[in-house]
């Protein structure tokens, strides 16, 4: 395949080196962003005299005739040792159209040409992404409803400390999605600026009309310096970010699921479709999508670093280091559109078992600070509370006694103000339901935390 440069060269790239230069593999789903980028320029040429009105139409034509068989033909159309993507679509179009399709390169290098499709592509994807959160969310939100009143146990430090309902645990991860989601569509709206008009680095001393090729690929503005556009890359670096983010948080609940899903705690049961065996140990069923979403989360951290090691140390403008963008950008992206996808399977086929959490919550003290309130709430000074329940605590620990079993005579021999009353809120249930303060785990602050994630979510998809 003969490059597009190769006038001043007098021999060709050894094989090794070409394959090393060729970004084909990466780029190849630039295809489509390639070739509406082209029929743009192209038309702008021929509304600004720039080519022939004749020329213009073969060319916007054979591009259109490019884009028809590249669809029914499938990447196998490109050749292997090619380039990039960007070559092989000129080279589709000269065999269709002849020497003619040379004039489609006027005022525009690849440069431009390539930093325009990346962004026009990723912002696509980025919307796919944020539509596949926003049905992850939906997950959540229609399963809290039923879970308001599922109780298991809070933890700090991995410890238990005050129980909290299944519904108010799921939609933490809500509201984490919601900020991935709103930062996506940010980020949209920040990369949807168009560099083409750049040229290789300066600009070009053609009559371009860059706003009507920036409205007709539905950018939302223009790159306002040539040099920045053809060599930045921070929207492909913001864009890791937000994956990034997401995939932290995606890790932590897959490692909640890895946790609850062990027979120590037994909170859920995953599917079979998520789980896998071992070759050696019949009982075992593995969470293992579980590990792989949390190992994934690797990758995307990967390439979020791997792309702002590329870019550290290059003056402006384009560099080759550059080509190396579409790997990263491309390996964050499949990770978190799988990762999203296979987590809602993974939850959709989860069965939770609620005795078990219930069962967790015996004698383990996640009713102490109740204790403590109730005292404080009959004028105990908090902290002077707090050293009593300490005591009872101790006591029970010592006597092997639940806190729950204490008769209100036990009780009261630690302060007389305690009663009746003060034992009845000790339950898990009373506890739960104690905790009624804004963004609170008791049912009613659920209901109304659930009325605010519906307001959310029927933001819907867009920014
Ligand atoms: N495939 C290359 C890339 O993605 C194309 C740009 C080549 N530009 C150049 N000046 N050599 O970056």
């Amino acid at each position: 395949m003969s490059p597009l440069w190769g006038g001043r060269f007098e021999s060709s790239l050894s094989y090794e080196v070409a394959k090393l230069t060729s970004s084909l593999e990466q780029d190849l789903r630039l295809w489509k962003a390639d070739v509406k980028g082209s029929i743009a320029h192209a038309r702008m040429l021929g509304r600004q005299g720039i080519i022939h009105a004749g020329d213009c139409e073969q060319i916007v034509n054979g591009l259109i005739a490019v884009r028809e068989e590249i669809s029914a033909t499938g990447p196998s159309i490109f050749s292997a040792s090619a380039e990039d993507v960007h070559s092989e679509i000129e080279r589709l179009l000269r065999e269709k159209i002849g020497p003619v399709a040379g004039k489609l390169h006027t005022a525009r290098s690849r440069n431009d040409q390539v930093a325009t499709a990346c962004r026009l592509t990723i912002v696509e994807e980025s919307r796919v992404l944020r539509s596949e959160i926003h049905t992850l969310q939906r997950w959540i939100l229609q399963n809290s409803e039923t879970e308001k009143e599922t109780i298991l146990p809070g933890l700090t430090h991995f410890q238990h400390a005050q129980p909290v309902s299944l519904a108010h645990h799921l939609l933490a991860y809500f509201w984490m999605l919601d900020r991935d989601r709103e930062r996506l569509g940010q980020f949209e709206k920040r990369a949807s600026l168009m560099p083409l008009g750049a040229a290789a680095l300066a600009g070009t001393s053609f009559p371009l009309d860059r706003e009507g090729v920036s409205d007709e690929l539905g950018f939302e503005g223009l790159c306002e310096n040539s040099l920045d556009a053809v060599s930045d890359r921070d929207f492909a670096i913001e864009f890791l970010s937000h994956v990034s983010i997401l995939m932290m948080h995606l890790s932590r609940l897959c490692e909640e699921l890895i946790i609850w899903s062990a027979p120590e705690h037994g909170f859920v049961t995953l599917d079979d479709s998520v789980t896998t065996g071992s070759s050696i140990m019949p009982q075992k069923k593995n969470p293992d999508l579980a590990e792989l979403i949390r190992g994934r989360t690797g990758r995307a951290f990967g390439s979020l670093m791997g792309l702002l090691t590329v870019m550290k140390g290059l003056p402006l403008a384009y560099n080759r280091d550059m080509q190396e963008d579409k790997f990263h950008l491309f390996q964050g992206l499949d990770t978190a559109l799988t990762s999203v996808r296979l987590m809602r399977e993974m939850l959709e086929t989860a069965v939770w078992n609620r005795e078990k959490m219930r069962q967790s919550l015996k004698g383990d003290f996640s009713n102490a600070t109740d204790l403590a309130d109730d005292l404080a709430r009959k004028g105990v000074p908090f902290r002077e509370a707090h050293e009593i329940v300490g005591k009872v605590v101790l006591f029970c620990l010592k006597s092997g006694r639940d806190l729950e079993s204490l008769s209100v005579g036990e009780l009261r021999e630690f302060h007389p103000a305690i009663d009746e009353g003060t034992r009845r809120k000790l339950s898990h249930a009373a506890v739960l339901e104690a905790r009624s303060s804004r963004g609170g785990t008791s049912p009613k602050a659920v209901t109304f935390q659930i009325v605010k994630a519906r307001e959310a979510l029927e933001r819907g998809v867009s920014p």
